[in-house]
């Protein structure tokens, strides 16, 4: 890493980038930010336990997520300082404003706001979350605030086995009604839940993800809890009752005062048959129902995909009249989590299993998935991201969206001058405008990740940052990359007001 590479060399690069770039990407290939419409927002994303450090001070107490990289399961690397955002918020969002974001997406911890997971608030979560809050406003910058992000309390899970139990529900709502309550005179974009279906399956079915449980043989990592047929059925539908739980309090008790949105968000792959047979393009469907349906169909028509409870069967859990009508419609907006495109095969000889997990009940194997292990850069491939927004479009009721995530992994230590990402953000973005101009409902984009942070499969081994974090400095400087320069380049040609007005949707019911 050769963080002092001279800012003189960085602008002549970027020059240099600038001018070949445009020939080189796909998507919209000569844009501004002036191309979008005036209300669609620019930000950069992070989460709690990726970035705050502070993990065992002021009262905060474990997460799953603390559990899972103590026991090594995140390359060894925990979060304990991360990029000690906690006590450096002030200077970060200053690096915001330099950088000319629009809006930061980030996430509360919800044991430092509430260290037994319920109960009394912690005055010293409390008092950062609104320091956090006021700093990004005064400065212009827009926050958008993730209420569970892979870190259940600890205590909850101990307790009653967290999500795959029903007592969740109360006491995620609880948990919201107390963020609405303390921050939702100044925070209107809120998510609920992030990614439940990467949650459910990686949690749950392979146990590579906290709170890393799953059975034999399903497995990635040794559980010592957990069944891989029956919970990640289970966790989808808790999440899916305790979201629209929220919501619906939210709609009584808040909406018309705080006049803010709730949504959920997902992740996803851009799906691409691995051979033109039959068999492989039923196979992408399968696996778009299985994936992306399994939280949209639900939020949309009430009810889990067809093909889900077909295969399922009875461990796909059914919802009562009254919950498919609390869920339906309990989405202000969709939060869209997206990086690649993945090669889907058909796979008709895993239901001829005798026991069953969720991969195999979708028939289909994802190609992309043994690679998420590793730091291998992705291929800049925008129409991914564009087929996934013209199916949320066609197939899903065109929803407002905020792309939540999106960016290019490389190695950490690679060097400042982070070309490929560059190239993906450019290529990317422009395939957003592309698909407004088809029609889509997106609102935002936030780049994944503000700063290089603590990535939740291999620690600190890849980075999807803007800033490079020196983590051999013990104060740990950020540096700005390329790619925070060309970002920066791009979000301050911008025209019209730098106030950043809310975006405001219909409201659903
Ligand atoms: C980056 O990190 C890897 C593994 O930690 C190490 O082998 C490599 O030498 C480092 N590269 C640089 C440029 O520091
Ligand atoms: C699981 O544990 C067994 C016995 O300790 C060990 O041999 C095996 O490598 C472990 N598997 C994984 C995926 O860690
Ligand atoms: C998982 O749950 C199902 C349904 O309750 C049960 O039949 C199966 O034996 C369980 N599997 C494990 C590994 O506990
Ligand atoms: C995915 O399929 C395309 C062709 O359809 C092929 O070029 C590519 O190598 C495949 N990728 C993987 C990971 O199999
Ligand atoms: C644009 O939208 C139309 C109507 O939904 C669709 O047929 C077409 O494939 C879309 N184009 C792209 C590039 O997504």
């Amino acid at each position: 890493m050769q963080p002092y590479a001279s800012s003189l060399m960085l602008a002549f690069l970027l020059t240099l980038i600038l001018l070949s770039l445009g020939v080189e990407v796909h998507g919209a290939d000569y844009y501004t930010i002036n191309d979008f419409p005036a209300d669609f927002i620019f930000g950069a994303g992070s989460t709690a336990y990726q970035v705050e450090g502070a993990a065992n001070e002021d009262g905060r107490t474990p997460s799953i997520w603390d559990t899972f990289a103590h026991a090594g399961l995140a390359g060894g690397a925990t979060g304990d300082v991360a990029c000690d955002e906690y006590h450096k918020y002030k200077a970060d969002v200053q690096l915001m404003v330099e950088t000319g974001l629009e809006a930061y997406r980030f996430s509360i911890s919800w044991s430092r706001l509430i260290p037994n997971g319920r109960g009394p608030l912690n005055l010293k979560g409390l008092q950062y979350y609104n320091n956090l809050i006021d700093e990004l406003l005064s400065n212009g910058i827009q926050p958008h605030v993730t209420l569970h992000n892979f870190d259940l309390p600890q205590a909850l899970e101990d307790e009653y086995g967290g999500w795959v139990s029903r007592d969740i529900i109360e006491d995620f709502r609880d948990y919201a009604d107390a963020c609405f309550r303390e921050f939702g005179d100044r925070v209107k974009y809120w998510n609920t839940v992030n990614e439940p279906n990467v949650f459910a399956i990686g949690g749950y079915d392979q146990g590579a993800v906290p709170p890393q449980r799953c059975s034999p043989p399903f497995g990635v990592k040794n559980c010592t809890k957990g069944n891989s047929t029956t919970e990640p059925y289970l966790v989808v539908h808790h999440i899916l009752l305790a979201h629209s739980s929220a919501v619906r309090l939210y709609r009584r008790k808040y909406r018309s005062k705080q006049q803010g949105f709730v949504g959920i968000s997902v992740y996803t792959f851009g799906f691409l048959p691995q051979t033109n047979t039959e068999e492989d393009v039923l196979a992408v469907k399968r696996a778009r129902d299985f994936l992306v349906g399994w939280v949209l169909e639900p939020l949309m028509n009430g009810d889990y995909p067809a093909s889900m409870k077909t295969r399922a069967g009875a461990r796909i859990p059914a919802f009562t009249d009254r919950e498919s009508k609390q869920v339906k419609g309990s989405s202000d907006f969709i939060g869209l989590i997206y990086y690649t495109i993945s090669n889907i095969s058909d796979n008709q000889d895993s239901l001829k299993q005798k026991s069953r997990d969720f991969g195999r009940d979708m028939a289909a194997n994802i190609l992309e998935t043994s690679r998420l292990f590793t730091a291998e850069e992705f291929l800049i491939a925008p129409w991914g991201l564009q087929q996934v927004l013209e199916t949320f479009k066609v197939l899903y009721g065109n929803p407002p969206i905020f792309i939540y995530e999106n960016g290019q992994r490389t190695a950490r230590n690679i060097s400042l001058e982070d070309v490929s990402r560059v190239k993906y953000l450019q290529a990317h973005i422009g395939g957003v405008l592309d698909a407004l101009r088809n029609g889509s409902n997106t609102k935002g984009y936030f780049a994944w990740s503000f700063l290089d942070l603590l990535e939740l499969l291999d620690g600190y081994k890849s980075a999807f940052g803007l800033y490079y974090v020196d983590l051999d400095d013990p104060h740990l400087t950020r540096y700005p990359k390329l790619s925070a320069k060309w970002y920066s380049q791009f979000l301050k040609g911008r025209k019209t007001s730098s106030i950043v007005t809310p975006i405001q949707f219909p409201s659903s019911s």
